[in-house]
């Protein structure tokens, strides 16, 4: 069957714009039907006895691990170490006895993410495979295999799967957190709602891609762009740098903002825009005190931010784009959208294949 692009100039476009409705769809198939309670095939593990969860994965999949990593420690306490699948799988680290290996990917077929399953298998863990493709391998060959629900993601630039995974794996820290006693039905409830209101919200983020892709024909036109985020928005700036490799060829970094001094400052002149994922979270003060590093060195920083962010920093900044107000743990969805609309308009405004990078593959499974 031939993928419709509707009424978009790209399956990219189309993507980024389904955000909303596939994040509902997915949440839906993760929600029990009165609302209440996480409902996942991942409940049968008993998550009290489980020492650590491993989770691997390559590319954006790896970053949506990040964002679930603060979600499942701060929701549900439990520890989580992250893995680039290329590197786990020969490292052979050991396992906890007990242990837990999730492995993470669109496609379910990314050799070195498969190989990195059949490792952890090996090594006696309980294995997961989040995928979107439920007939892929890595489905088939995990003990338990947990859909992402985000339908046929052609762009080979990963957006409505990224947003999916991080939905789903927050879902997931949910139902943990219940299982673990560290929170009750009303907390569990409580968490629910937050996800529940993340459609909206990312529906509200799409509506400002005019502004957005304003600032994006601005960095085009840059030869280096940097991306800067502390907690949830690092691993927000790793994916928002990736995206604008992927389909501009322009050179970018993503950075947490507490580590520009020990390097990348350096490459900061006044042609480098600086990109600063900035709610005012608790760590907003922090990355107000990095954007003004920035800013001292003629960087010019291009904000994005929500109504009280943008406004301690205006007159500072090159340039800013207001985002609604979201709770901490939401604001990833929103600050997806707004990375993948930089590289979406920065790609149109260089005139690069946007569905078909070069020398990119939707799916990796040779090494
Ligand atoms: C390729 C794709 C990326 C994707 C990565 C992992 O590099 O171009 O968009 O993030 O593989 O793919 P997976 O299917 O395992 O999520």
């Amino acid at each position: 069957i031939l993928a419709d692009k509707g009424q978009h100039r790209h399956f990219m476009a189309k993507e980024i714009h389904e955000q909303p409705s596939v994040i509902a769809r997915a949440l839906g198939a993760w929600i029990s039907e009165d609302r209440t309670r996480v409902s996942c095939a991942a409940e049968a593990i008993d998550w009290r006895a489980v020492p650590r969860l491993t989770i691997v994965a390559c590319g954006t999949a790896h970053y949506a691990s990040h964002v679930a990593k603060v979600w499942i420690e701060r929701v549900a306490r439990l520890p989580v170490e992250i893995e680039i699948a290329s590197e786990f799988r020969y490292r052979e680290p050991p396992l906890p006895r007990g242990g837990v290996t999730m492995v993470v990917s669109q496609s379910g077929e990314t050799a070195d993410s498969l190989a990195a399953l059949r490792y952890a298998k090996a090594m006696g863990q309980t294995t997961l495979g989040l995928v979107n493709v439920t007939t892929s391998t890595i489905a088939r060959e995990a003990d338990v295999a947990l859909p992402i629900h985000a339908g046929p993601e052609i762009g080979v630039a990963s957006t409505k799967a990224f947003t999916a995974m991080v939905l789903c794996l927050s879902a997931l820290a949910v139902m943990i957190a219940r299982q673990r006693g560290v929170i009750d039905a009303a907390g569990e409830r409580a968490r629910l709602d937050l996800l529940s209101t993340v459609p909206r919200l990312m529906a509200e983020t799409i509506a400002l891609e005019p502004q957005i892709e304003a600032l994006a024909r601005e960095i085009s036109e840059a030869g280096d762009a940097l991306f800067l985020g502390r907690g949830l928005m690092y691993p927000l700036a790793l994916e928002g740098a990736l995206k604008l490799k992927e389909i501009t060829y322009m050179h970018a970094e993503g950075y947490a903002a507490g580590e520009i001094k020990h390097g990348p400052i350096a490459l900061v002149d006044e042609t480098t825009p600086v990109i600063a994922l900035a709610p005012h979270d608790a760590l907003f003060d922090k990355l107000a005190s990095n954007m003004r590093e920035v800013i001292g060195r003629k960087g010019r920083v291009a904000m994005i931010g929500d109504a009280d962010a943008c406004a301690e920093m205006s007159g500072e900044v090159w340039r800013s784009v207001t985002l609604p107000r979201a709770d901490p743990l939401v604001a990833p969805f929103l600050y997806a959208v707004a990375v993948q609309f930089i590289a979406y308009h920065a790609a149109l405004a260089k005139g690069t294949d946007v569905d078909q990078p070069r020398n990119l593959a939707k799916s990796v499974t040779v090494e």
